[in-house]
């Protein structure tokens, strides 16, 4: 477990008393909360099992009225917060830093309504973004995102990052899909904008500001959200390439000749293959290796239609060398078997003794200098001898289509020799190209830091300054998002 990056407890924030327990229970009742120290842990360590926090209390509100209570009361007594989703936060942004009490959605969880015409969804915050996708599966409609962590991630806590996912290609980001949130503020109050709306220009559009919050101004406690419907024909197809230029090559030719039906165009490098195949079983998809692959997924109306484009396409592939190889889904199980290695790259990286992520958006043709340019930098810039380097890997992988690679460094062990190399380095060198040192899994605690090599003094101060103004006592989500230093 990495620690925390040399803060101090803020001592402008109460501990946590027997009074203010009985008080919580009052609101939420006696099954409303968790003190026991091991029914505790799970919601104090983060999915990497890299953060750790020492909460004494997870409350488990049941209602937006219940939530308001809770704040308005923490906000008077100064006691801090941590709003928690799924917990499948990779900035550790969901779990507490000290003694932050965590107040978890997870009891939030009713569907509200659906509008069979338009596709807008309304739902409690808590609702876990698979069972969402799932219900509407049965009214002929889909969620707009789709990740890796959809068993457990919430659409609350989706919504709070801003996720990106497999089909922001498609169908936008949540910037886009979102029409109205419901947030507590954190003084209690409710702001009610669950606008079912598409459009709507009645003033500032308050919403935006929640979405990629992390839970640093308000919890969102219910949300609006446009949803497309589900597509009747859906193929999915993997390539072996041979360089990132054929990587380039193919998803320029995917854009001109699959266009409308293009709906996720995702690469990942032989060595991200490899830890993948070393931890998980894997039925020979391709008999070679290649040094890189894609994941090509089609949704459209009519099979027969999407079925030539797609043949057409993989055909001029092969025919001009872009593609070395490939494999089309003949059926759902093999649908799922294509995903299955592309959304197993983070569980099998999670298998390794320690990963450093990051999660960068570049300019396309830069994403692979970037990892190579890493790899020179640990690996061969000769700071650790052959046989005595931590670093046992460098990965890359991520949404071509989104200009954003997901670079992981897999070392024998949490090693600040390592982190002290990356870190600013890498930030420094997304800087220099234009790019963002966080595409979409936020800042959390372990981006906030280097804010500044995304954004400038003036927009920090700025962000500064809303937070100060919607959380004056700084209770929620503290010591994360923004610069503390
Ligand atoms: P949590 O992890 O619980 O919280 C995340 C942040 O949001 C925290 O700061 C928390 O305080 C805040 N928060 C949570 N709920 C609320 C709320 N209701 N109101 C206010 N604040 C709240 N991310 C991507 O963008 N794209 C991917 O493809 C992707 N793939 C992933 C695959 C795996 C296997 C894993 C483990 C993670 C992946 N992630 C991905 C990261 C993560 O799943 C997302 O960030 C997700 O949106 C977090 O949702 P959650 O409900 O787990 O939130
Ligand atoms: C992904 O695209 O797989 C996710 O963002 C998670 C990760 O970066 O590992
Ligand atoms: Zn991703």
């Amino acid at each position: 477990v990495e620690k925390f990056p040399g803060y101090n407890r803020n001592h402008r924030f109460k501990k946590l008393t027997d009074d203010d327990v009985s008080y919580f229970e009052s609101i939420v009742g006696k099954r409303g909360y968790i003190c026991n120290v091991d029914e505790l842990s799970p919601y104090n360590i983060d999915w990497m099992n890299k953060f750790r926090g020492q909460s004494p209390l997870v409350l488990l509100p049941r209602n937006t009225q219940q939530i308001s209570d809770i704040l308005q009361y923490c906000n008077e007594q100064k006691l801090a917060v941590v709003p928690q989703g799924g917990n499948t936060s990779l900035a550790g942004g969901s779990v507490p830093i000290f003694d932050e009490i965590i107040l978890s959605m997870r009891h939030m969880n009713r569907i509200r309504s659906f509008d069979n015409v338009s596709g807008i969804l309304t739902a409690d915050a808590g609702c876990i973004l698979e069972v969402l996708d799932n219900w509407l599966a049965e009214k002929g409609y889909m969620m707009p995102l789709d990740l890796a962590a959809k068993g457990s991630c919430q659409i609350g806590g989706n919504i709070a990052t801003n996720a990106g996912g497999l089909r922001l290609l498609r169908y936008g980001s949540l910037h886009g899909s979102v029409l109205g949130l419901e947030v507590v503020l954190p003084n209690g109050t409710v702001l009610n904008n669950m606008s079912t709306l598409r459009k709507d220009n009645t003033g500032f559009d308050l919403k935006q500001l929640f979405i990629g919050s992390e839970g640093t101004i308000g919890i969102i406690t219910g949300v609006s959200i446009l949803t497309p419907l589900r597509s009747k024909a859906v193929n999915v197809a993997m390539l072996g390439l041979n360089s990132f230029e054929d990587v380039q090559d193919a998803f320029k030719h995917a854009r001109l000749e699959l266009s409308e039906i293009l709906s996720a165009f995702e690469f990942w490098d032989n060595q991200s293959f490899q830890i993948y195949k070393k931890h998980f079983p894997y039925k020979d998809i391709m008999t070679k290796d290649y040094p890189f692959y894609i994941l090509i997924e089609t949704s459209g109306s009519n099979k027969r239609h999407d079925d030539e484009k797609l043949t057409d396409y993989l055909g001029q592939m092969m025919n001009n060398g872009i593609a070395q190889d490939g494999v089309v889904a003949q059926d759902q199980k093999q649908i799922k078997d294509l995903w299955d290695v592309r959304d197993g790259l983070t569980g099998a990286l999670g298998k390794e003794p320690a990963v450093y992520k990051y999660d960068i958006s570049i300019p396309v043709a830069n994403i692979w200098h970037c990892a190579q340019d890493m790899r020179h930098h640990l690996c061969m810039g000769g700071v650790f001898g052959e046989k005595d380097s931590p670093v046992t890997d460098v990965v890359a992988y991520g949404h071509i289509g989104d200009g954003n690679v997901h670079l992981n460094i897999v070392t024998k062990d949490l090693d600040t020799r390592v982190s002290d190399l990356i870190e600013p380095y890498l930030f420094e060198w997304v800087a220099k190209h234009q790019g963002s040192i966080s595409a979409e899994h936020g800042l959390g605690v372990a981006k906030n830091e280097f804010l500044g090599y995304s954004k400038t003094p003036e927009m920090i101060e700025l962000m500064k300054t809303l937070k100060n103004i919607l959380d004056p006592n700084g209770i929620l989500n503290p010591y994360k998002y923004l610069p503390q230093t």
